[in-house]
């Protein structure tokens, strides 16, 4: 949702601020105060690689406050909103009982540098700009892929590396990723259907400007 993830203009771009962002304490802060992030808009990349398809299942990985999940549920999808933050998925029952869609979806509390997808799996995974440090987000890809049903999609999106955030410290900026940089999370059964950057604009106080997302989207054979 746009605003959500644009990280200009708090001011706080230490390595404090940034260790915060990699565990649940700090969301929960973010999420538990009074400022509101939820435009309530989906994000781009979801629309378009959902677009046409009949609605399944779906598991929204990092769904913060939902808005890609309420999208879902209401185009008929049946989705587990997943998180590593409690009041993150406090804010997102809210919005998907506002929007009516709450018989539609349930929730789970887990990080996804750890979760086993199980007995678990969905006609499409999605992730939309959970960053893990260090390089980890090959691991959380590997583990989003486990829970992608035969036939199903995989869809990770993040922020790429680039000067628009070049004011964010080095671990933020280490956590980002190129699409392709994924890639050996990908299990055999699985055909990259995009593997690229894509432009996107954000709107800022002082204009909108253009920023990349990496977009990793593959499909897992039917078996
Ligand atoms: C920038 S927000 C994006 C939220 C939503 N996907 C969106 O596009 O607006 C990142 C979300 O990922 C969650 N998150 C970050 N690291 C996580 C992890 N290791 N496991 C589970 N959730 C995580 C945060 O709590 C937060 O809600």
């Amino acid at each position: 949702m746009a605003g959500q993830h644009e990280h200009g203009g708090t001011g706080e771009h230490d390595e404090q601020a940034a260790a915060a962002m990699f565990e649940p304490a700090g969301w929960d802060e973010r999420y538990a105060g009074q400022e509101r992030f939820w435009s309530g808009d989906p994000n781009p990349q979801v629309v378009a690689a959902v677009d046409g398809l009949a609605p399944g299942t779906a598991l929204d990985v990092g769904c913060g406050e939902g808005g890609d999940v309420v999208w879902l549920a209401g185009r008929g999808w049946r989705v587990t909103g997943a998180d590593f933050s409690a009041e993150g998925l406090a804010r997102a029952a809210r919005h998907t009982e506002q929007a009516g869609v709450a018989d539609r979806v349930d929730w789970w509390q887990v990080d996804a540098r750890k979760f086993e997808a199980g007995e678990r799996s969905y006609d499409l995974v999605t992730s939309h700009y959970l960053h893990a440090p260090d390089g980890g987000m090959v691991e959380v890809t590997r583990r989003l892929a486990a829970a992608v049903a035969p036939g199903g999609l995989l869809l990770v999106v993040g922020h790429a590396p680039s000067h628009e955030f070049t004011q964010l410290s080095e671990s933020h900026r280490n956590a980002m990723f190129l699409a392709a940089e994924l890639l050996p999370a990908l299990p055999d059964d699985f055909e990259p259907v995009a593997v690229e950057q894509r432009t996107r604009t954000l709107h800022r106080d002082s204009g909108p400007v253009e920023a990349e997302d990496s977009v990793l989207l593959a499909r897992r054979a039917r078996h």
